[in-house]
C-alpha cells in the first residue's frame, strides 16, 4: 500500500488503500455518468456509511445529480447483523417518476437493501438501482442485485472510510480489517 496516513494499531492489515478508493470513485463516476445518458439522476445515500464515499462519488457526477439521506438501523455494537431494519431517517425529496440510485457502504447479508428497495420502490421511482462501495457476496442470506459495486471483499469486518465498529474508525481515508482484539472476538 502506497499510502501514508498512519496504519491504525487496532488494525490487522489495510484492504484498499485510500488511492485505490479515489481511483475507483472516478471510474464509477465515469460510469454511472455514462448510463445515465444526460438524465439526472437521484442518490439516496444510506447514512450513516455511506457519507464519505458519496463525498467523493459525486464530485465525478454531473452538476444535475441531486442528493437525499436516508438513515437505517441494523447493525448495534456488534459485528452482526441483526436482520432486522428500522428506519431512522426517512427521505425528504418524493422520488416518484425520477432515476433513483441507493448509494450504500456496503451489501453483507443483503437484508437492508432487501428492505430498501421494496421501501423504495413502493415510492415509485422511475428507476432504482444501486451503487454500493463494498460487497461481500459470500455473507449474503438473501439475492439482492447490487447494479455497481466498488469493490468486492471477503467475509470480515471492515471499518474505515464512512464504515465503523460501534461508531469508531469512520474517519480512517482507507479501508481496514480490524484485529479480533479489538471488537472482543
Ligand atoms: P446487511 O443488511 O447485512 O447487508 O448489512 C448492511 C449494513 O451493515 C451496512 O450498510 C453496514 O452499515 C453494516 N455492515 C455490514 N458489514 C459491515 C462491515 O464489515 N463493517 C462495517 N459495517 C458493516
Ligand atoms: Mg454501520
Amino acid at each position: 500500500m502506497s499510502e501514508s496516513p498512519e496504519f491504525h494499531p487496532d488494525l490487522e492489515k489495510v484492504l484498499i488503500s485510500s488511492d485505490e478508493i479515489q481511483a475507483r470513485c472516478a471510474a464509477l463516476g465515469a460510469e454511472l455518468t455514462a448510463a445515465a445518458g444526460g438524465e439526472p439522476l437521484h442518490l439516496i445515500v444510506i447514512l450513516k456509511g455511506a457519507f464519505m464515499f458519496v463525498s467523493d462519488l459525486v464530485r465525478h457526477l454531473p452538476v444535475s445529480t441531486t442528493v437525499d439521506f436516508m438513515a437505517v438501523s441494523s447493525y448495534g455494537a456488534s459485528t452482526k447483523s441483526s436482520g432486522t431494519v428500522r428506519i431512522v431517517k426517512d427521505l425528504h425529496h418524493d422520488i416518484a417518476g425520477r432515476r433513483c440510485m441507493i448509494v450504500e457502504d456496503i451489501v453483507d447479508t443483503g437484508l437492508t437493501l432487501q428492505y430498501l428497495r421494496g421501501y423504495l420502490s413502493g415510492h415509485h421511482p422511475a428507476s432504482l438501482q444501486v451503487c454500493s462501495l463494498l460487497s461481500k457476496p459470500a455473507a449474503r442470506k438473501v439475492e439482492v442485485e447490487v447494479d455497481y459495486t466498488g469493490f468486492e471483499v471477503p467475509e470480515e469486518f471492515v471499518v474505515g472510510y464512512g464504515l465503523d465498529f460501534d461508531e469508531r474508525y469512520r474517519g480512517l481515508p482507507y479501508i481496514g480489517v480490524l484485529k479480533p482484539e479489538a471488537y472482543g472476538g
